[in-house]
């Protein structure tokens, strides 16, 4: 049997669609400027889904950086699943026996016109209550993922248990070709990362509007996981950090969940320039006087099937995103690793962490490397092209070619799907997130030392066959969405969570719990456990991190 999976939080039977509240007449009422929004109720939490943000990006507005709307849209029920932004993309792996994930074949109902937005609230949240609001932005590696797989009722209620109500929102951004379409013309055009620019979009929106709702915009933590948590990092970093609108700061605190700076070269870059070039002509616009507006010109599945020509997350090349947020000197005016260095981010205390086998999940498909030569070969052609290829034999030599040394971590001999599965697993995981990880605090702690930070490293799947900890195995942890499994990471990282969205410091108003230092207070990672809460070094696979640091931008992707 083939069990087709969806890389990141749709890895998990996540689909919230069926269990979002129903539609129930004489809903919560919110009014806005330019909308009235009539939610559902249950289970103590109001829902208000799929309230529209920006113009519809269709037609002329297609690979066009988002439009605030500017007319009044009357009263619209909120309560039905909003369409997903076009998806790209599926990871097909062999189903291993034993291995706890899956069915994870989803076909979210998705379209183009897919900007809207989620807020969710504690029924006793009203206009007056200026609670503190979380601003959700999924993971999927900016190719995949949607505002309906996700229901915070749960986090809420832990909340108002916890004495720590917040709002909770969660926008729809644009993905792939439609929201990150690289290219010389798209730079000069002024339509680079436009999947980055709708959620800034989104947090105006939140800034402007989410008092209407209970909520304080002075106090809006922005959280992701993997391209969320990535994204997190780049609204810290778009324009030189720059992060108000109206003169005020659009967020003032950060959670970063598998993802943080992500080396990257520019816009225009030789390999992105082929991905346009790729789509100009699979889309029948290479003739064109001018590709950009003949892609705007074709209709909606013709320049789909263009955009989904290029490699998506389940083949080969798998770690080398043909679509991902790229420098282009405007918006994100450099990689977001330079713009850390040089302290061009918004300084705010954030909270990041990994779960400690990041990379098996991604590792499941180059079955047939399995030689350090190969993997050599490999990395250098998908991955490191900007590096020689002694650059990247001397990084792939610093991880032991020995099972025991690999991913799932602290297994032995064991669990080597196929002769270097263990280290190939430790490398992207590495590559993509872990390192980074420790590399962004470092430089952030150089740069603003007195802005507190602090890290984790999450082991609470510490066993599963095959992958251990792995990627995106965090959501329905830290949603609470596991039943009776895992209660104590959950208590502990909703506690520590909520405390940090309402105080800024996940110590204040915890019980039971074992202080968590700053990460600058001796480089110690909080080990979300199963059973326990441990501190632990942050020192693992230190060679690798300093070379990467070191060798940068040659490790650039
Ligand atoms: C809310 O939390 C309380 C206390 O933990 C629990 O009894 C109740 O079942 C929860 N409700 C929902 C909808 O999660
Ligand atoms: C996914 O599900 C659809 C609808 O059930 C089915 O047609 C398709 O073949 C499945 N894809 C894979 C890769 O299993
Ligand atoms: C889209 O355009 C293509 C090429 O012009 C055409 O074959 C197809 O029928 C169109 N599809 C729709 C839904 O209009
Ligand atoms: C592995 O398989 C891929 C995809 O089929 C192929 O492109 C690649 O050349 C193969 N690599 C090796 C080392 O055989
Ligand atoms: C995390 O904590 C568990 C439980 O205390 C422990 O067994 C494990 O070794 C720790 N993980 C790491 C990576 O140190």
């Amino acid at each position: 049997m083939i069990l087709s999976i969806l890389l990141a939080a749709s890895v998990l039977p996540l689909t919230f669609a069926g269990s979002l509240p129903k539609k129930s007449q004489g809903g919560p009422v919110v009014r806005l400027p330019y909308v009235t929004a009539v939610g559902s109720s249950a289970n103590n939490v109001e829902s208000f889904i799929g309230i529209p943000f920006a113009q519809p990006p269709v037609g002329q507005l297609r690979l066009k950086p988002p439009q605030p709307i500017n007319t009044r849209l009357g009263t619209i029920q909120a309560t039905g699943v909003p369409l997903a932004c076009p998806q790209q993309g599926s990871l097909t792996i062999p189903d291993i026996p034993g291995v706890p994930i899956g069915p994870g074949n989803q076909t979210l109902p998705a379209g183009e016109d897919c900007l809207t937005l989620n807020v969710q609230r504690p029924c006793s949240a009203n206009r007056h209550s200026r609670l503190p609001v979380i601003f959700w932005i999924y993971g999927g590696a900016f190719e995949q993922g949607a505002t309906q797989q996700y229901d915070a009722t749960q986090l809420i209620n832990s909340s108002v248990v916890q004495g720590k109500e917040f709002i909770y929102v969660a926008a729809n951004y644009r993905l792939g070709a439609f929201g990150f379409l690289p290219g010389s013309k798209v730079l000069v055009d002024g339509s680079s990362n436009l999947g980055l620019l709708d959620q800034r979009l989104a947090l105006q929106w939140v800034a402007d509007n989410i008092a209407s709702f209970g909520g304080d915009p002075s106090q809006v933590t922005i959280w992701g996981q993997s391209a969320g948590s990535m994204s997190v990092m780049h609204q810290m970093a778009l324009y030189k950090g720059d992060n108000r609108y109206k003169g005020r700061a659009l967020f003032r605190g950060a959670i970063m969940d598998s993802g943080g700076i992500t080396p990257a070269d520019p816009v225009d870059c030789p390999r992105a320039e082929a991905v346009y070039d790729q789509v100009v002509k699979a889309a029948g616009c290479a003739n064109a006087a001018d590709s950009l507006a003949c892609l705007r010109s074709i209709n909606y599945t013709t320049f789909y099937n263009a955009a989904t020509t290029l490699p998506g997350l389940g083949t080969n090349s798998a770690v080398a995103l043909s679509y991902r947020p790229r420098p282009d000197g405007l918006v994100l005016t450099e990689s977001t690793d330079v713009l850390v260095k040089k302290g061009q981010y918004a300084k705010v205390p954030f909270i990041i962490g990994d779960q400690e086998d990041e990379g098996t999940l991604i590792s499941l498909i180059q079955t047939n490397i399995t030689t350090t030569d190969q993997l050599i070969d490999y990395s250098h052609t998908f991955m490191f092209r900007d590096a020689t290829r002694t650059q990247v034999a001397n990084f792939i030599n610093l991880y032991p070619d020995n099972p025991a040394a690999g991913s799932p971590f602290r297994t032995g001999d064991l669990n080597n799907l196929y002769p270097q599965y263990k280290r190939i697993a430790a490398i992207s995981g590495d590559v993509a997130f872990s390192l980074q990880r420790r590399n962004l605090l470092q430089f952030a702690s150089a740069v603003n030392p007195h802005t507190p930070t602090w890290s984790y490293l999450a082991t609470y799947y510490y066993g599963t066959p095959i992958l251990g900890t792995y990627h995106s195995s965090d959501i329905p942890v830290v949603y609470g969405l596991l039943g009776g499994e895992l209660p104590i990471p959950t208590s502990t990282i909703q506690s520590f969570y909520l405390s940090f969205v309402k105080y800024l410091d996940p110590n204040v108003g915890v019980e039971g719990l074992p202080n968590w230092p700053q990460w600058t207070d001796g480089n110690k990672l909080m080990n979300f456990s199963a059973t326990a809460n441990t501190l632990i070094p942050d020192t693992f696979r230190l060679a690798a991190s300093n070379y990467l640091a070191a060798q940068a931008p040659s490790f650039n992707l």
